[in-house]
């Protein structure tokens, strides 16, 4: 249970405590403050998007305890004590996921915008099934809308992705890949 802390105007806070790409971060949030805008506004991680805010477009798409959520559907004080994972830290140590060099190798990285959700969606089906059919790939990114309809090649490179169908690049700083 999140600390309560009240201001002189009686305004409450919550001291919430969440772990984003294994940083824990304490932070003091309202109580309508929703996810998507503590990642992007309090911890400057604006690789998660902000579409509709109606849980409709999966562009504001994390990994909450390992499962894909909508952020801008969580309070912040939900996310208490619980495990987040961003498009920033889906990359390690300088290589590329898989899942995201798959997407480089079948020209499956669109915009900004459907990206970063569609990447968790699949990393989240790979982890929980390595080998997903086509069907099953496409219902895992059914709530990843791409507004030019382009999920051809996104499909391709999940599918890829599942079979090994990679090579790994090493990213170099200053790359804008
Ligand atoms: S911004 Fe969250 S689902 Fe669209
Ligand atoms: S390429 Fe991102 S919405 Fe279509």
């Amino acid at each position: 249970m999140s600390q309560v802390i009240t201001d002189k105007n009686g305004v409450k806070r919550y001291l919430i405590t969440i772990n984003v790409n294994g940083d824990s971060h304490s932070l003091l949030v309202k109580g309508n403050a929703i996810l998507t805008n503590v990642l992007r506004d309090d911890l400057n991680l604006t690789g998660t998007k902000k579409g509709c805010e109606l849980g409709d477009c999966g562009s504001c798409t994390v990994l909450l305890d390992g499962k894909p959520v909508d952020s801008c559907m969580v309070l912040a004080v939900e996310a208490d004590g619980r495990e987040i994972t961003t498009i920033e830290g889906v990359a390690a140590n300088g290589q590329l996921d898989d899942i995201q060099q798959s997407m480089l190798n079948h020209a499956a990285v669109q915009c900004g915008y459907c990206t970063p959700g569609m990447v968790l969606s699949a990393k989240a089906l790979l982890t929980r099934n390595p080998h997903p059919s086509e069907r099953e790939v496409r219902e895992a990114i059914a709530g990843n809308l791409c507004r030019c309809t382009g999920y051809v090649h996104i499909v391709e490179a999940v599918l890829a992705a599942s079979r090994g169908e990679i090579t790994p690049v090493d990213l170099k700083e200053g790359d804008s890949r």
